[in-house]
C-alpha cells in the first residue's frame, strides 16, 4: 500500500470515529434504504420483463415528413391476465407514444370501430386477448383500405357500399304517425334473419375478402348481408323485395361472390355471411325463373 493511500484511510477512519454514534447509524440506516429501493426496483424490472408481451404496431402519417415511410413500432407492454390487444395498444400509447393513433369506443365488440389486421387475420381488437396470440403480436390497419393514419383506415367505400342496398325497413303499411304500432314479425321469420341483424359494421369481412379487394364496384359481403335481413323480412311487400332482389342480382352484386368463406371466418359476430349470399343467389334465379 502505498504511503499516500494509507495516509488517505488512516484520516477518513479518524474523521468517522469523529463523528457522534448517532449520525453514523442514520447514514447506515439510509443505505439499507437505498439498497432496499433499489432492489425493489430491480425485482419490478425483472418482473415486467418476463411478464410483457411485445407488440408491433404499424406506423404511418402523411403530415409528418418523418413519419410519411410506413414502419413497425415495437413497444413492451405488461401482460394481466383478461388482457385485450385493445388494452394492450391504449397501454402503449398512454405509456409510450401518445401520436398512436387507432379508433375504438365501446370496447365490448358493439361499435366495430377496432377491427384490425392482428396477427395476420382481421379481428376485433377489443374482443381479441393478448394471451390467445403468438409473440410478437403484430397489429396492422385492416388491408384492402386507404390508410389515414396509423391504424386508422378510410371506411367511406364500405359506408356507401352499405348504403347502396338501403339498409333500413320500407313498408306501404306502415300506419299513420298518430296511429303508430308496432310492425310485428313472426318468431319464424325472426329467427331466420337473426343472425344477419347482428352486423356492427366493423369492416372486417370486406377487408378479408379478395373479390372485394379486386373489385371496388362489389357490394361486399356486409353490405349483402344487410340487404339479407330486408329481403327475408316477410313484413316487406314483394313489390319491394324484387326491388331489393334486382339491386342484388346486378353485375356487382351476388354474382360476383367465389363462395371462399373469408368473411364469414373473419365475422366477430358469427354471421354466416357465405350461407346468406348462397340463399340469395338462389332467390336470384327463383326470381327469374318463368315458367309457360
Ligand atoms: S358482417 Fe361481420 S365482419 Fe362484416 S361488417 Fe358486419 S360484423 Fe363486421
Ligand atoms: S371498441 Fe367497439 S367493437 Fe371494439
Amino acid at each position: 500500500m502505498s504511503t499516500q493511500k494509507a495516509k488517505v484511510e488512516t484520516e477518513e477512519e479518524a474523521e468517522t470515529e469523529q463523528k457522534p454514534s448517532a449520525e453514523r447509524r442514520l447514514e447506515k440506516k439510509r443505505a439499507k434504504a437505498r439498497d432496499r429501493a433499489e432492489k425493489v426496483q430491480a425485482d419490478e424490472k425483472a418482473e415486467f420483463e418476463e411478464n410483457a408481451v411485445q407488440i408491433k404496431v404499424f406506423r404511418y402519417d402523411p403530415e409528418v415528413a418523418a413519419k410519411q415511410e410506413p414502419r413497425f413500432d415495437d413497444f413492451h407492454v405488461p401482460y394481466e391476465k383478461g388482457m385485450t390487444v385493445l388494452d394492450a395498444v391504449i397501454y402503449a400509447r398512454d405509456h409510450y407514444d401518445s401520436s398512436l393513433t387507432f379508433r375504438h369506443s365501446c370496447r365490448q365488440a358493439v361499435c366495430g370501430s377496432d377491427a384490425f389486421f392482428i396477427n395476420g387475420r382481421q379481428r376485433l381488437a377489443c374482443k381479441t386477448q393478448l394471451g390467445d396470440l403468438e409473440e410478437p403480436v403484430r397489429i396492422e390497419p385492416l388491408p384492402h383500405q386507404d390508410v389515414v393514419k396509423d391504424l386508422v383506415v378510410d371506411m367511406d367505400h364500405f359506408y356507401d357500399q352499405m348504403h347502396a342496398v338501403e339498409p333500413y325497413f320500407q313498408s306501404e303499411d306502415t300506419p299513420d304517425s298518430s296511429e303508430l304500432e308496432e310492425q310485428r314479425q313472426t318468431r319464424e321469420n325472426r329467427e331466420k334473419i337473426k343472425m344477419s341483424s347482428r352486423c356492427i359494421w366493423c369492416g372486417a369481412c370486406m377487408s378479408s375478402c379478395n373479390i372485394a379487394a379486386g373489385d371496388n364496384e362489389y357490394l361486399g359481403p356486409a353490405a349483402i348481408n344487410k340487404a339479407y335481413k330486408f329481403a327475408m323480412d316477410d313484413r316487406e311487400e314483394e313489390e319491394l323485395k324484387q326491388h331489393r332482389l334486382n339491386i342484388l342480382e346486378q353485375e356487382n352484386g351476388v354474382w360476383r361472390c367465389q363462395t371462399q368463406f373469408s368473411c364469414t371466418e373473419v365475422c366477430p359476430k358469427d354471421i354466416p355471411l357465405t350461407e346468406h349470399i348462397q340463399e340469395l343467389k338462389r332467390e336470384a334465379v327463383k326470381n327469374n325463373l318463368k315458367f309457360w
